[in-house]
């Protein structure tokens, strides 16, 4: 007889030399991130996505159209959610929002006094986005800025500084650097900066790459290997998420 660690009581019969409950021995663990195939990222979805209808419909009516690969996939909007929920956030700014996905499942993430920043370049675009916010409800705690992103951020660098939760970054490619360094300035201490596509597609080690995105995107991401005014996770989700927390610069530089 053994006791498992639930409580649970065992019997085990000796049949010759094999116990009848023993499982066979299965190395089912792996100290590297998965590589993840069709199947298994769809049993992935099937056991954790929980996607509003309006979420849903939105992503469809994105799918048809030609640049519907701009949209984040739907486990990445969760993440970003739950993110937003954990750290207790009420405003989110991104740069980047397209037909407004991210834009729409960080709104519905946000206490009903949050606010939401999306900046944007385009018209078209976005006119699908506010749709869904509408129908979805949040269109009044969402603040669309139409224009070249660097000068919105330059504007509320100067009215809005240290007051975001969460910036993500997700627009033109060669100005992340610039991004990350107002998301810096916006952000308080402890919030968190995402920054979208760090793995382009696997393009970032392909010596044969060089493009001027690809390059950009490689430069962000070893100058914010050194960068102490940030804790860093880099997160194999999506096209590759960088998570960088604006640190306190006397408390979190203290030696372990
Ligand atoms: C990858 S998409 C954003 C996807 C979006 N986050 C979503 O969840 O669907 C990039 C967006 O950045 C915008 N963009 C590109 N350059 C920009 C700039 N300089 N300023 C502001 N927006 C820009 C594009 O118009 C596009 O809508």
């Amino acid at each position: 007889m053994v006791r498992d660690c639930s409580g649970e009581v065992w019997f085990l019969l000796d049949l010759g030399h094999d116990y009848c409950c023993a499982e066979p021995e299965i190395n089912a663990m792996s100290n590297q991130t998965l590589p993840l195939d069709d199947a298994l990222y769809d049993y992935l979805l099937s056991v954790s996505l929980r996607e509003s209808p309006v979420l849903a419909a939105l992503r469809e009516e994105t799918a048809h159209m030609e640049m519907a690969n701009m949209q984040i996939a739907p486990e990445q909007g969760q993440f970003m959610a739950f993110l937003l929920k954990a750290i207790g956030a009420k405003r989110y700014l991104e740069v980047g929002t397209f037909t407004g996905y991210s834009a729409l499942v960080c709104a519905l993430a946000l206490p009903g006094d949050g606010e939401v920043y999306a900046l944007d370049v385009s018209e078209e675009w976005t006119a699908v986005a506010r749709r869904y916010w509408e129908e979805a409800g949040v269109a009044g705690r969402i603040h669309l800025e139409l224009g070249d992103a660097a000068a919105t951020l330059a504007r509320l660098e100067a009215s809005d500084a240290g007051t975001f939760d969460f910036v993500f970054i997700d627009a033109d490619k060669t100005g992340y650097a610039g991004y990350i360094e107002s998301a810096l300035t916006l952000l308080r201490t402890g919030g968190l900066i995402a920054i979208d596509n760090v793995l382009r597609d696997g393009n970032v080690i392909d010596p044969d790459v060089s493009d001027d995105d690809t390059c950009a995107i490689r430069e962000v991401n070893e100058a914010l290997l050194s960068d102490d005014r940030v804790d860093l996770s880099m997160v194999p989700i999506g096209d590759g998420l960088t998570l960088a927390r604006k640190r306190s610069m006397a408390r979190d530089l203290q030696p372990a």
